[in-house]
């Protein structure tokens, strides 16, 4: 195996303290300033101080740029066709979100050959690769029959092995006003038939989609079919999402907008990520969630692009990280840990999200002299080179 080694790292972040110039949790990005990496093959193989790196097969210097693990996408739905532009359009002038949105992109999926549903998944991928997300969680959801859902997930696992079967998103609508018997169905067939290929289960738990005793029984049943919940809760409204995604150790509650003060408390005595989603809060105008009590409660926070052609028409991490320092009112450190290892545990995952000794070598150089800039300089594209599994990919 070949070693590679970057040099001319300004500031590298690792996640890991200990590594740090700080040498302690005080600095948990574990910043390393004038720093060097080497690379061996697919895992990081030696981070630390240029002055003491070791030598390698071949160098590149990276000229003063910023260096981070590259963003993990907790939480995308890039498994669809078309596109909701008009919705959009519409919410811009006052129309509001509703959960009935995603009938639309269900039959637009449905309709769709397996290889359009590929081609588009790819585009947003390398989109996302480009802005320098490495890893990422794709749902299923826009197919809500057992024979698409899996389809679906088929053309999810092509390019992830994180794959999550959103089995109930929105009640389809041969299933109109019988939205019981839609869970009976996805409890009894769809997921015995789709979780050999997903990882994840999760659930639209929210008025008009499903409440929380058709979502307890959809996530029951992925459990005891080996998967693990993750939920979509308290998005649009207050509701019981959180507290169901604790009582049932789900990795991560996703949205996270509505939230009591027992919702808080529970998340932070909980090892369930709150996941934020600020993408889809910007695009939908609805309010910001609270993550500025959450962390401080000490809640794990996750950030999320949330890709879907519904609330979020994001594949781009930096932009979610300024609408997170600027409105969310997390601290720049805050929102990079956040959108890198804060992703990987929401995917309980310790290979990605950090560079240290046997991390995955999923990197992104930044033309910027610290990772601060990513907020600092909302819509600049500064991503200049991304490495995944210690190949240059762009
Ligand atoms: O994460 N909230 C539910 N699911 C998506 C939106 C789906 C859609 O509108 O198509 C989300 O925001
Ligand atoms: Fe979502």
């Amino acid at each position: 195996m070949s070693t590679t080694l970057l040099t001319g790292i300004k500031t590298l972040v690792t996640n890991s303290p200990e590594l740090g110039d700080a040498g302690s949790e005080t600095d948990r990005l574990g910043i390393i300033h004038d720093a060097a990496v080497v690379l061996d093959g697919e895992s990081v193989a030696w981070v630390g101080r240029a002055a003491d790196a070791p030598a390698a097969d071949s160098a590149r210097d990276l000229e003063g740029g910023a260096v981070l693990p590259g963003f993990v996408e907790s939480h995308s739905h890039m498994i669809f066709a078309g596109d909701r532009s008009e919705e959009f359009s519409a919410r811009m002038q006052g129309k509001k979100y509703e959960a009935g949105g995603i009938r639309g992109t269900v039959a637009k999926t449905r309709a769709a050959s397996a290889e359009e549903l590929h081609c588009n998944y790819k585009n947003l991928l390398s989109e996302s690769l480009r802005q320098g997300t490495t890893t990422v969680e794709v749902k299923s959801g826009y197919g809500q029959s057992t024979e698409s859902e899996l389809r679906s997930l088929q053309v999810a696992g092509r390019e992830t092995d994180e794959v999550t079967l959103l089995a109930a998103h929105v009640a389809p609508p041969e299933f109109a006003g019988r939205t019981d018997d839609y869970v009976q169905m996805v409890v009894d067939e769809m997921v015995p038939t789709c979780a050999p290929y997903a990882r994840w289960i999760d659930v639209f738990c929210e008025k008009g989609a499903f409440n929380e005793e058709q979502s307890r029984a959809v996530l029951t049943a992925g459990i005891k079919h080996g998967l693990t919940p993750r939920v979509h809760g308290n998005q649009l409204n207050p509701g019981p999402g959180v507290q169901l995604a604790v009582e049932l150790g789900a990795a991560s509650v996703d949205h996270v907008v509505h939230l009591s003060e027992a919702d808080i408390d529970a998340l932070a005595q909980s090892a369930t990520v709150a996941t934020v989603l600020p993408g889809a809060d910007f695009s939908t105008r609805n309010p910001y969630p609270p993550a500025r009590k959450l962390l401080d409660a000490g809640a794990t926070v996750a950030l999320g692009a949330d890709c879907n052609p519904g609330t979020s028409f994001t594949t781009s991490m930096p932009f979610c990280i300024a609408i997170a320092v600027r409105d969310l009112h997390m601290s720049p450190d805050e929102a990079v840990w956040a959108a890198t290892a804060g992703g990987a545990a929401a995917l309980q995952r310790e290979d990605v999200g950090v560079l240290r000794p046997g991390a995955r070598a999923d990197l992104s150089v930044l033309d910027a002299p610290n990772h601060l800039h990513l907020a600092y300089r909302p819509g600049v594209p500064l991503v200049s080179s991304v490495y995944s599994h210690g190949e240059l990919v762009y």
